[in-house]
């Protein structure tokens, strides 16, 4: 809550902050590991959040202090490296020297962070501090970011507000989020974290197009996203969402394109001689859920909601059986799902090896499905889980 974060920042820093940004978490909801093939996904903002109080300082240092960790952080902006100790504040950092690289122009700050976005949840609690951190540079040094560089500076008005971020704006910041992962987090990820937590419109999905880099919106389905996290490891950082990378660049050359985006299914099966296994299923699945993904949307557009649902499960089935990023967790889950009346789809959500699902649930029986997910996966697994119920929120600001 913003509460929290402004009395943390004044606990640590002994006044009240000069300025609070807010960025949300965001829900895959179709397209899995379409984004970086330069596919479309599905996505929603959710009103979970990174909440980051700050207030300028003057010896450029940067210092920072977060809930969720015992030690502060502090360092300054002339030799920002990396802190194995304090991996959380090294999203932090990534923004700043990417800002720096851009010859944005700003001096040291204070920073308290909240979150209300459990980790490891498949909600990308990381592409939200990202974004805040962004926002709240803007907010204490204004700067517009432009596809090639930076604009003039936006003005503040009379009450010190800056005007609202446009299209182009926010989908600037997500490359710069989404460079600051790649190069200085190390995780090479696409960028349907950075947009989704930037672009969100509520009550909105959000039709990601990750080769134009456009964003096109359509009314949320008329059912409840519940969101189940499996409570087992999920680690990007890991070697397997590199490895998935690889195969689908590897495929995609193989077939002589540059991304699996602009390859079809038959292309896929007419080749399949020249593409190892692990090739094939990618390239498989990465093709086939571009192509749900379109047939989703004309299916939410039409308001057919079962047939929504549907695309979801075969999703899950994709992932599991081609790109193989589900775990024995994660497909136990969804069984669970499936054998409830009132799911109408449901599958692994975010990169996987753990992590969580995203189950479309009709409104009237909410309470009863949550109520069999905890029951059933505790009797399967002995693990605790708690659903969350997910509302789709606007984007960062
Ligand atoms: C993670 C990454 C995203 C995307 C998904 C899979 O969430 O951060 O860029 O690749 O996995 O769709």
């Amino acid at each position: 809550m913003p509460a929290d974060v402004q009395a943390l920042f004044k606990k640590h820093f002994g006044q009240a902050p000069t300025h609070l940004v807010q960025a949300p978490g965001r829900l895959e909801v179709l397209g899995n590991h379409t984004d970086y093939n330069h596919g479309l996904v599905l996505s929603v903002a959710v009103d979970k959040y990174i909440f980051l109080a700050a207030s300028p300082r003057t010896d450029g240092k940067v210092a920072l202090v977060s809930s969720a960790f015992a030690r502060p952080e502090l360092f300054s902006l002339s030799d920002i490296r990396p802190d194995p100790a304090a991996a959380w504040a090294n999203y932090v950092k990534g923004v700043l020297v990417q800002l720096q690289k851009r010859r944005v122009n700003f001096s040291g700050f204070n920073a308290a962070i909240h979150s209300t976005l459990p980790m490891g949840a498949g909600l990308s609690s990381s592409a939200a501090l990202e974004v805040a951190t962004a926002l709240a540079v803007r907010r204490l040094s204004p700067f517009t970011l432009t596809a090639t560089g930076l604009g003039p500076p936006p003005r503040p008005d009379p009450r010190g507000q800056l005007p609202p971020l446009t299209p182009a704006e926010r989908m600037a910041l997500a490359q710069l989020c989404r460079a600051a992962e790649n190069e200085f987090v190390g995780v090479p990820c696409g960028i349907l974290d950075q947009v989704s937590s930037l672009c969100g419109k509520p009550a909105q999905v959000m039709e990601i197009d990750c080769a134009a880099l456009t964003v096109g919106y359509a009314p949320v389905p008329g059912a409840v996203l519940v969101v189940c996290p499996s409570l087992t490891q999920h680690a990007l950082a890991g070697g397997e969402y590199k490895e998935l990378r690889e195969q689908c660049a590897a495929a995609a050359r193989q077939l002589g394109a540059k991304f699996l985006r602009t390859v079809e299914l038959k292309q896929v099966q007419a080749n399949k001689a020249r593409l190892t296994q692990r090739e094939f299923e990618c390239a498989h699945h990465v093709v086939g859920e571009i192509a749900r993904v379109v047939a989703a949307e004309r299916a939410l557009r039409a308001g057919d909601l079962e047939q929504f649902g549907q695309y979801l499960f075969q999703s899950h089935e994709s992932s599991r059986d081609f790109l193989r990023n589900s775990t024995p967790e994660l497909d136990l889950l969804v069984r669970l799902a499936r054998h409830h009346p009132a799911c109408l789809g449901a599958r692994l959500t975010g990169g996987g090896f753990g992590g969580a699902t995203i189950n479309l649930v009709q409104h009237h029986a909410v309470a009863g499905f949550m109520a069999h997910m905890m029951a059933q996966y505790e009797k399967s697994t002995g693990l605790k889980m708690t659903p969350l119920v997910c509302q789709v929120v606007g984007g960062a600001n």
